[in-house]
């Protein structure tokens, strides 16, 4: 039988993989993380596109410090404080639309959950306690989030599958996924058939049942950092304006400036209803997330019933509080969502090399939010059998070069989910130009490697 003690470092930990070995980290600084055995690798997806700032920034330790001695805890249902009440201020004036009320969280599935359960009582106050309107609409090859009520919005298979039968079934849609069309169209010819799905599904389950629709601006974790075509999301827009439901953009991995604007949105000039978001905000000094909602929800919950009935013990928590006002004093201070647009095109120039290599089929992305799809036949698009395991074989050859890169499967196909290796390059904000050659030169070496094994 297998024992956790013949695993190195197992120890108690129930780990996500409990065959593999994790490196432990010791401390950080910059890009640069170090482990116990004197290794250095470069952070180059801030940790799962969180730690925005680099690590060991002293200005966000200090403010901790300094929060944590005067108050660390205080319960939401009594008390605000200084930094919640700033930090709200701070996030209001950086959302777009009138997204101007905001409700803390303390991570990503914490938001996603909160945002429909905030759709729904948006209609049970402006429609009263018998709306039927409890569906929410999300897209194929998409992540919302660990908790069931998210795992029931996500649509990536693979997340999905164990827990099935668990789950709070609600509609899926076709992904904005160019690359590999889930409908088989090519764009523009396609008329934009992935968001016509949405119109042709709210006719099907009737539009008074439905409460929301949820997509993430930018494809994460799920697909690879896909972006839509560029009038995409103001057709969801006009599609959930003339069918009366509200739109939730799920930025918790592309806000605060990952994708080089302040939240993906702005790269079209679509104001959703609703902006779940988290990593970047805490950046990895603390759990943080947010909610940020329109004037008319949080209306009609002021005019409605009083009370949004849902909460966390650590909502509004003033130490993590205090961390999001430091980070996002940081990103002001360093001009990060201008570096990020920067240095996010001179990475993708960088990237256009990888063109080179047999296993590179698709480069895409925003910003410092880079997707790369890998291949068995380039000119076909032919995956990879799953049973290869190429996103891990590449994370693999880049883990061997002191290079940290977040890999995903199975994006590929409707509703199987088997087939679809990918990885996300997202280094932290913070990054300069020898930063990124640095980057690009390992990831070129760890693919030239990938390639020779997995041809
Ligand atoms: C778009 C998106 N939503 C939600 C989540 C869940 O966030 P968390 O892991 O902080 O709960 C993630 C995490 O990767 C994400 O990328």
């Amino acid at each position: 039988m297998f024992s956790c003690d013949d695993a190195p470092h197992q120890g108690n930990i129930l780990h996500r993989n409990m065959r593999r070995e994790y490196p432990v980290i010791t401390h950080g600084r910059g890009i640069y993380l170090y482990d116990e055995d004197g290794n250095e690798y470069i952070d180059g997806c801030s940790g799962a596109m969180v730690t925005n700032i680099g690590h060991g920034v002293q200005e966000v330790a200090e403010a901790m410090y300094r929060q944590a001695s005067a108050v660390s805890f205080t319960h939401s249902s009594r008390f605000t404080s200084r930094p919640m009440i700033d930090l709200a201020e701070r996030i209001a004036a950086l959302t777009p639309g009138d997204l101007n009320h905001v409700f803390f969280v303390s991570g990503g599935s914490e938001a996603t959950e909160s945002t429909v359960k905030l759709a729904r009582s948006f209609f049970l106050e402006t429609e009263g306690p018998d709306t039927p309107r409890s569906k929410v609409i999300s897209r194929l090859h998409s992540y919302h989030g660990g908790t069931l009520g998210a795992v029931a919005l996500t649509g990536h298979i693979p997340r999905r599958r164990k827990y099935e039968s668990m789950l709070v079934q609600f509609p899926l849609i076709a992904p904005a996924y160019c690359y590999r069309c889930t409908l088989g169209l090519t764009y523009p010819d396609c008329g934009l058939a992935c968001a016509q799905e949405l119109e042709r599904t709210l006719q099907e389950v009737g539009p008074e049942n439905v409460a929301a629709f949820i997509a993430e601006p930018i494809s994460g974790a799920a697909a690879g950092a896909v972006p839509p075509p560029d009038d995409y999301f103001a057709e969801i827009r006009r599609i959930c304006d003339e069918y009366g439901i509200l739109f939730i953009a799920d930025e918790v991995m592309t806000g605060f400036g990952r994708t080089g604007e302040q939240f993906a949105m702005d790269h079209w000039d679509v104001a959703p209803d609703i902006i779940a978001c988290a990593k970047g905000m805490g950046a990895g000094y603390a759990p943080l997330g947010a909610v940020a909602l329109s004037d008319r929800i949080a209306a009609a919950v002021e005019e409605g019933s009083g009370s949004f009935t849902h909460g966390f013990t650590y909502s509004g928590n003033p130490l993590a509080c205090s961390v999001g006002l430091e980070v996002l004093n940081f990103i002001d201070k360093h001009d990060l969502v201008r570096n990020s647009r920067e240095m996010g095109e001179f990475l993708f120039g960088k990237l256009a090399s990888l063109e080179d290599n047999p296993i590179v089929g698709d480069v895409r992305g925003k910003g410092l939010f880079a997707g790369v799809e890998l291949v068995r036949d380039r000119a076909t698009g032919e995956c990879f059998p799953p049973s290869i395991g190429a996103a891990e074989v590449v994370t693999q050859q880049c883990m061997a070069r002191g290079l940290v890169v977040y890999p995903g499967s199975g994006m590929v196909g409707d509703r199987s989910g088997t087939e679809g290796d990918q990885f996300i390059v997202g280094p932290p904000l913070t990054v300069d130009r020898n930063d990124i050659s640095e980057i690009v030169d390992r990831l070129e070496a760890a693919l030239g490697a990938a390639a020779q094994k997995l041809l």
